[in-house]
């Protein structure tokens, strides 16, 4: 309750110098906050522009280790690895997924060999894999079927734990894999290894530039809308948070990221749980764009945004700015 009335309160009092306002700052963001994706291509000491998304590129394997090393130094705790897997390896049933010589699998092995004190987190679902670009099995009449597609989500999550993966992200949105996933770690005594599930998972018209980083927007046919969920809505985002908790989640995502701070501030109200958003590969292209045509100032709309997923209660944000915010923070 405040008592006070004007002129006995001004709020603008604690605000008048720099060292009052970080003095009774409610948030505070620091490298330790963010997660950094990374994009990982074929080939030798390659690095690849992505037109849809300047500033990033894909890496190949042999350049992992060096950027864990200049992350880690910048005190971020964590990178997230999307492969751009060669065409001639994607199938229909995104068989290359399986595979203990894959992209990703080279990937995560490469950075755990560098040494460099950072977790690795690694994407399931099997868009980057498969021919027609979902993120599971098609059946004859191209529906998403849900059990067969968590079969060999579960071979994928285990071929990623046995590569060195530390944080399994199933981005799939197929119901009862989280549960399926703890039970083979479990079962393969990969205790120690953490689920981040992404919980909320909305069908987004911002994923456009990530799928043209991981080659997949070219084969999408249709959209994702049988398992991504439906930006209307609220409830079924604790619902689905509450399913993936129950069933083993060490930690929840929600995504996209700015657009959906209401539903980060409800999971993290509702549940005693660390929160995870994904500030989305359109939200970073379209903060790229607007400070390339002069009319936002980059690194503070940034340091904007990213104080705002922790405002609004997360843990911590995947974004592509993480290393460049954690250069500025340091
Ligand atoms: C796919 C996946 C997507 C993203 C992460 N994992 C795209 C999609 O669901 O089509 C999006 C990330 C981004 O846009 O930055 N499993």
């Amino acid at each position: 309750m405040i008592h006070a009335q004007y002129p006995a309160l001004r709020p603008r009092r604690s605000r008048a110098h720099a060292w009052s306002r970080s003095l009774v700052a409610e948030t505070v963001l620091s490298p330790a906050d963010l997660i950094w994706p990374l994009f990982v291509t074929e080939g030798t000491n390659t690095r690849e522009p992505i037109a849809t998304m300047p500033g990033v590129e894909r890496l190949s394997v042999d350049l992992l280790a060096a950027a864990a090393k200049e992350a880690a130094a910048l005190g971020i705790p964590c990178l997230a690895l999307f492969p751009n897997t060669a065409a001639a390896d994607r199938s229909d049933d995104g068989a290359e997924a399986l595979n203990p010589g894959n992209l990703m699998c080279r990937a995560v092995a490469a950075i755990k060999a560098g040494g460099a004190n950072i977790g690795v987190l690694t994407d399931v679902a099997l868009d980057p894999y498969t021919s027609h670009g979902h993120d599971g099995l098609l059946d004859a009449q191209h529906r998403i079927v849900n059990d067969a597609s968590v079969d060999i989500l579960v071979r994928q999550a285990l071929n990623q734990a046995r590569a060195g993966a530390d944080i399994i992200a199933p981005s799939d949105m197929m119901d009862g894999r989280v549960g399926a996933i703890r039970a083979a770690l479990e079962a393969e005594g990969f205790h120690d290894v953490q689920i981040m599930a992404y919980a909320a998972k909305y069908a987004s018209a911002f994923y456009g530039p990530f799928r043209d980083a991981v080659g997949s927007g070219g084969y999408l046919k249709g959209d994702k809308k049988t398992y991504q969920m439906d930006f209307a809505n609220s409830d079924e985002a604790l619902r689905e948070v509450a399913l993936d908790l129950a069933e083993g989640a060490d930690s929840v995502m929600v995504k996209p990221g700015l657009p959906y701070l209401d539903i980060v501030r409800r999971v993290k109200d509702r549940f005693e749980v660390p929160v995870f958003a994904y500030q989305v590969s359109g939200e970073y292209a379209m903060m790229q764009a607007a400070a390339a045509a002069g009319v936002l100032d980059r690194d503070k709309a940034m340091i904007e945004t990213l104080t705002a997923f922790k405002r609004a209660g997360c843990a911590g944000v995947l974004t592509y700015f993480a290393r460049d915010a954690a250069r500025l923070l340091g």
